[in-house]
């Protein structure tokens, strides 16, 4: 790694991708630049990468995808042969082909996959799936991973093809209408969630005001509340949210990693 530079690149509403790829670069080494793209103003510019450079990308898992806004925004990187880590994160129910699909689309923009990965964050919809993850065997299996890549990076052993979890036709992108969480009376307009929100869907002004054709449910807003004051009801997100409690709080999933 001593001549090539480390980028760790990820999206996270709320936080659980951060802490992984975070946790893989640790293992990997020093980190020479982080672009965070959860914020709307830190996806208006396009990068370029070259076979100096090793980047790990890191992004959670909706619907068993990569986030519609990040597939769009990834067009706009691009690589010479750079050398990529990809990471998907998700809830503890599955991953479904998020995997596979960000593998395919940084190969088809000059990246080349070295390792690839599947964590577990907490549920963005609730606290009583995947509670707290990544946890601290979480951590210290993504710091290994990273040790790991190390090691295959300094013994130049990337020639072969890297292989990752997914079928094609990738799973069928879900429609959902358009939604926005509700606003409590407890709100004092602090402007905390409007500061974070990933789409700029919160009114500075006034941050009752949610406009729903923008809100990509991400749950930022509802877990960053200090008081509690977002949530959202409607009965698509209630009713899922029960089947996610029901079938995966009381399991847990264990990182896969693939080299
Ligand atoms: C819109 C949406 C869809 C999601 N879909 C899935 C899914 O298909 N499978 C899963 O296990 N978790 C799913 N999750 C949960 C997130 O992938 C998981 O909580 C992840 O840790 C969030 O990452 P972040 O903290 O970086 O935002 C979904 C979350 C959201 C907001
Ligand atoms: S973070 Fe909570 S209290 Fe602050 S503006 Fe948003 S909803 Fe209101
Ligand atoms: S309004 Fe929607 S997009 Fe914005 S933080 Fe809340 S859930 Fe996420």
């Amino acid at each position: 790694m001593s001549t090539t530079k480390l980028h760790v690149l990820y999206f996270s509403a709320t936080g659980t991708s951060r802490k992984i790829v975070r946790a893989i670069a640790s293992g990997m080494g020093e980190v020479d630049r982080e672009l965070d793209l959860t914020l709307l103003k830190d996806r208006q510019q396009s990068h370029r990468f070259t076979d100096q450079d090793v980047v790990v990308v890191g992004v959670p898992v909706y619907a068993g995808r990569v986030p519609v806004l990040l597939s769009n925004y990834f067009q706009q990187l691009q690589g010479q042969d750079t050398p990529v880590v990809l990471v998907v994160v998700y809830g503890n129910r599955d991953y479904d082909d998020a995997l596979l699909e960000l593998k395919d689309l940084f190969e088809t923009n000059g990246f080349r996959g070295i390792a690839a990965g599947a964590f577990v964050g907490e549920h963005s919809y609730s606290s009583k799936v995947a509670t707290a993850r990544p946890d601290a065997d979480d951590l210290e299996t993504a710091r290994a991973f990273g040790e790991e890549i190390r090691q295959k990076l300094a013994a130049n052993e990337h020639g072969h093809l890297l292989e990752v979890k997914g079928n094609y036709p990738y799973k069928e992108l879900v429609a959902m209408p358009p939604m926005a969480p509700e606003t409590n009376a407890l709100c004092t307009n602090c402007g905390l969630c409007a500061e974070h929100c990933p789409t700029e869907a919160i009114d500075f002004n006034d941050c009752r005001q949610v406009d729903a054709s923008s809100c990509i449910r991400c749950c930022s807003c509802v877990k960053r509340c200090p008081l509690d004051a977002k949530s959202f009801q409607h009965e698509r997100i209630v009713g899922i949210t029960h089947y996610l409690v029901d079938h995966f709080s009381a399991i847990r999933k264990e990182p896969e990693t693939f080299l």
